[in-house]
């Protein structure tokens, strides 16, 4: 059996997953009205991922005899206007997800689930990953500034992006 306190932590990250995965299709959208396709696969990539870290926390939960607890997704709203804008915003949310595998590690810790924060140190490689990764293609964007050449040779970049089923644990 689980802990209830880390119980209703991993329900709660489970939420912040399934948040992530719709605040990513609504800047996919964002995209898909700019025509930059491959901008489009990448946030396409990214919405998979985000899916299958809800998952892999369900699964989790599950398998360890939690309660699953599903909430209402909040609405995303997309603040940027622009590329940059977007992806600035990208990294902030993940250094927000960060924060929030982080926490959960502390409350595993507190209650000394050592399973949970095996589980745990896959997605805090993940988030290490994640952040990298969209700070790469911050730095492009501000390099690329107006030029709208080197903004479609970035988005052919992004097109090459491929979504590779995560093992989780
Ligand atoms: Fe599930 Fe992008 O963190």
């Amino acid at each position: 059996m689980i802990n209830a306190k880390l119980e209703e932590e991993f329900n709660e990250q489970i939420n912040k997953e399934l948040y992530s995965e719709y605040l990513y299709l609504a800047m996919k959208v964002y995209f898909m009205e700019q025509n930059l396709q491959g901008f489009v696969n990448w946030f396409d990539v990214q919405v998979q991922e985000e899916h299958a870290h809800a998952i892999g926390m369900f699964n989790y939960l599950n398998e360890r005899g939690g309660k699953i607890d599903l909430r209402a997704i909040e609405k995303p709203v997309v603040e940027g206007k622009t590329p940059l804008e977007i992806f600035e915003q990208v990294l902030k949310h993940e250094q927000y997800v960060t924060s929030r595998i982080n926490h959960l590690a502390d409350v595993a810790d507190e209650v000394k689930d050592r399973a949970a924060l095996s589980l745990l140190d896959w997605y805090i490689k993940e988030q290490v990953e994640e952040e990298a990764t969209v700070s790469g293609v911050l730095a492009t964007l501000k390099l690329i500034g107006d030029d709208k050449n080197a903004l479609l040779q970035l988005d052919k970049d992004l097109a090459a992006r491929t979504f590779v089923a995560p093992v989780i644990g």
